[in-house]
């Protein structure tokens, strides 16, 4: 990818494409890691003399234009805080003359937010007339979304084509950290993936397979293995349609794959349920797993020990309810333990919460800001975003 240095700014408008699609409740930011993320790209513009910079982003799934619980102004004050200087919110849509009227007008040195870029039809559908539209709005163009990476969106992928650009500091960031994973871990290499569904991750655990060492299945996705070895696995959740996939996965690398011994299982999928430790292939009928079980998590932090190479996406129990976090929670204390011996990434929406809320954060090499295009990344998939920047 072409890099911000490569870039020249000097004077000119930067449109920088970020992804603030942050969690927001009643009009308030949630958690600003996203937010927080693109600083390094924003100082690294002003520093190196551009006139303005002008961010964009899309925020959540809107479908038919503008819509007030859509709109990205929340996250104005928020950037205005991490930043440490004013940031002007322009209402307007992305593609509005007012818009651009007003982007014009900025004074030199401002720093303005764009609303919703999904706002605009045509987004999603990366539309010609939209991208130009977009471009008018900038003299250079830097994609520093790696969480929206994936997408063949306009302003994405489609603005890019029209504009001199380049890759943002996060960008380069992320694909550099997760690139890792995939070229050159150093062994051994220990990875983790949970979360409900198999069908989910199956394309990441089929390219990772090969590279790794051992792969700790956790989460739901667990049931579907033990359910194709003849498990009995109660109401646990588990996809019957992959259950022929995880039995050839365990043909072929058993030797890697562990899954959980035991589990926490419930009498209700509830917070406040009825629970008794048992084997995980022998769940009584009427409970389900909801957590991997003590002597799981302890098999499960041994064979993290020693290891060189360690990436974690996904719960390993449902730990939105207290009871039974406790899966989770020891895997980011295992994973934050590592901190000297070990490369260390974490990825996903709820594994990167589990850690924040693990205390362990800061010990964790590279904390993922894309889910979903974290994923494609580490599936091999050249991403959309990433393959415009070269
Ligand atoms: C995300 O949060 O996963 C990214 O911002 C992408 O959002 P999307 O899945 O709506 O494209
Ligand atoms: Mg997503």
């Amino acid at each position: 990818m072409q890099n911000l240095s490569q870039l020249d700014v000097q004077g000119k408008r930067v449109l920088v494409r970020v992804d603030y699609n942050v969690p927001v409740k009643d009009g308030v930011v949630q958690d600003d890691t996203r937010v927080t993320a693109s600083l390094p790209t924003i100082s690294a513009l002003l520093d190196a003399g551009a006139r303005n910079v002008i961010l964009m982003s899309h925020f959540g799934r809107p479908k038919n234009g503008p819509e007030e619980k859509y709109s990205l102004k929340p996250v104005a004050p928020v950037l205005e805080k991490v930043l440490g200087r004013p940031v002007t919110f322009i209402a307007g849509t992305a593609d509005s003359d007012e818009t651009l009227a007003a982007v014009q007008a900025l004074p030199e040195g401002a720093v303005a937010l764009l609303e919703n870029v999904r706002f605009s039809a045509g987004e999603e559908k990366n539309d010609s007339g939209l991208n130009g539209k977009l471009a008018r709005l900038g003299d250079a163009f830097v994609l520093d979304a790696f969480g929206s990476a994936h997408r063949a969106h306009s302003s994405v992928s489609g603005v890019a084509a029209q504009l001199p650009h380049a890759a943002g500091t996060l960008l380069q960031t992320e694909v550099d950290a997760l690139g890792k994973l995939l070229n050159g871990a150093e062994r051994p290499y220990v990875v983790i993936i949970g979360g409900a569904k198999v069908s989910d991750k199956i394309k990441v655990i089929e390219n990772l397979l090969p590279r790794v060492d051992r792969l700790l299945i956790g989460g739901g996705m667990a049931y579907t293995f033990i359910k194709s070895q003849g498990g009995k696995i109660g109401e646990s959740i588990h996809e019957d349609d992959q259950l022929d996939l995880a039995a050839r996965l365990l043909r072929e690398y058993g030797d890697k794959i562990m899954l959980p011994v035991d589990v926490i299982a419930a009498d209700a999928f509830s917070a406040d349920a009825n629970t008794q430790v048992v084997a995980s292939n022998a769940i009584p009928d009427g409970w389900q797993g909801l957590d991997a079980g003590p002597e799981t998590v302890k098999q499960y932090s041994e064979a993290l020990k020693g290891a060189k190479t360690v990436f974690w996406n996904g719960p390993l129990g449902v730990f939105e309810f207290e009871k039974f976090a406790g899966g989770t929670n020891a895997v980011a204390a295992a994973v934050g333990s590592l901190k000297d011996q070990a490369y260390t990434v974490v990825g996903g929406g709820d594994s990167v919460s589990a850690i924040n809320k693990s205390g362990k954060a800061d010990q964790i090499d590279h904390i993922s800001t894309g889910g979903g295009a974290s994923l494609e990344l580490l599936e091999g998939k050249a991403l959309p975003g990433v393959e415009a920047m070269k």
